[in-house]
């Protein structure tokens, strides 16, 4: 979206920021600059917290082989991962490592490409797929140091191939087969969620609906001189039901906020990384936590990521489960129809604020 600042004034406004960091030696221009100091104070002085960051087998979860008491242990690993981070790291997804390869190769080789090139995937008249930049909708708001291509993934027949890169010649067909893969995961982890809540195992299934929505956001990082003075992405948390993040198999970035400490997110080779968005605090009146989290740049290297956003069908109405709901934990959250959920969400999170307040009665 355009800002009221044109790009005559600010050429840099609107320009990859990937092209921005390899024309100027990797120095943000100020518009990147964060105003409140630098962002170290706040982190995480405890190194030993961060291996805390639960690990969930999903294969131990959905197995029917797998023994009772080791089931047990491993929901409860996943329901205090929720209450409390609001994210795990996911093993045993069945996921072959070999496609999360591939997939990061084509994005690598998407983002490789000349800058023309990738120009040609820029979203017009308002198409939310889309390459480019984070939106800016404020003369202050201070830029994301990251470049990203949105693709809507499902409904299938809803997908825009005009965005979809074909080059490199694989990117559609691993893209593709990484949402089928990576759809069977989110199923077993909110059937999975479901049942840690004491709720029929279906709930959020249902929820989701026939027609819910993923889309794909491929984020990409470059090297930053200034990474104590700018963010990758700014803090926020995610919109939807749940996310499932591939992290770059090399460079660190992510960040979570735990008990008012950012903690890094360590690579785990070939996990996912599943976290709780908004919609699933709101359905489990504010049980699982949809978890604050940020990304820092690197002053050497470039970072790939991949979240697949996975959203209810456009057409549902949220609010706090009926189970969830007594006396002593009594109503967080109200009624609010998906559509204007996603809307407020939009608008609050380019100004690095919490839509989930809006909903709260
Ligand atoms: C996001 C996000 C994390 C990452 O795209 O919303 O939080 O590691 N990405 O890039
Ligand atoms: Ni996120």
């Amino acid at each position: 979206m355009a800002s009221s600042l044109g790009s005559d004034q600010e050429p840099q406004l609107g320009k990859p920021v990937q092209e921005l960091a390899a024309i100027n030696g990797r120095e943000p221009p100020p518009r990147y600059i964060i105003r409140d100091g630098d962002h170290n104070e706040t982190i995480d002085g405890n190194p030993s917290l961060s291996s805390s960051i639960p690990t969930v087998d999903l294969q131990l979860l959905s197995s029917p082989s797998t023994p009772a008491n080791e089931k047990e242990a491993e929901m409860e690993k996943l329901g205090s991962a929720l209450r409390s981070w609001g994210f795990f790291q996911a093993i045993g997804h069945g996921i072959p490592s070999s496609l999360l390869d591939e997939l990061r190769n084509v994005a690598k080789g998407f983002f490789d490409l000349p800058t023309e090139e990738k120009l040609k995937y820029t979203g017009i008249d308002g198409s939310i797929d889309s390459y480019g930049t984070d939106s800016v909708v404020s003369d202050d708001q201070v830029l994301n140091w990251s470049d990203r291509l949105y693709l809507l993934v499902r409904p299938e027949n809803q997908r825009n191939f005009r965005y979809w890169p074909d080059n490199p010649v694989r990117f559609r067909e691993i893209l593709h087969e990484y949402s089928m893969k990576t759809s069977l995961v989110a199923q077993a982890t909110i059937k999975a969620m479901a049942r840690v809540l004491g709720l029929e195992e279906n709930y959020f299934v249902n929820q989701l609906g026939d027609q819910y929505r993923i889309y794909a956001r491929f984020n990409y990082y470059p090297p930053c001189s200034k990474p104590d003075l700018v963010y990758g992405i700014r803090p926020h948390t995610d919109g939807g039901l749940i996310t499932i993040v591939l992290q770059d198999p090399e460079v660190e970035g992510l960040q979570v906020l735990k008990d008012g400490q950012w903690i890094k997110v360590p690579i785990v080779p070939y996990a996912l990384l599943i976290n709780v968005a908004d919609q699933t605090e709101i359905m489990s009146n504010g049980i699982f936590k949809s978890s604050m989290h940020r990304v820092l740049t690197n002053p050497d290297r470039e970072r790939i990521s991949l979240a697949m956003f996975y959203l209810l069908e456009i057409v549902k109405e949220i609010e706090p489960a009926d189970a969830l709901i007594d006396e002593v934990r009594p109503r967080l959250f109200r009624k609010v129809k998906v559509k204007d959920y996603e809307k407020e969400f939009n608008r609050s999170y380019s100004q690095g604020k919490r839509a989930i307040n809006w909903a709260k009665v």
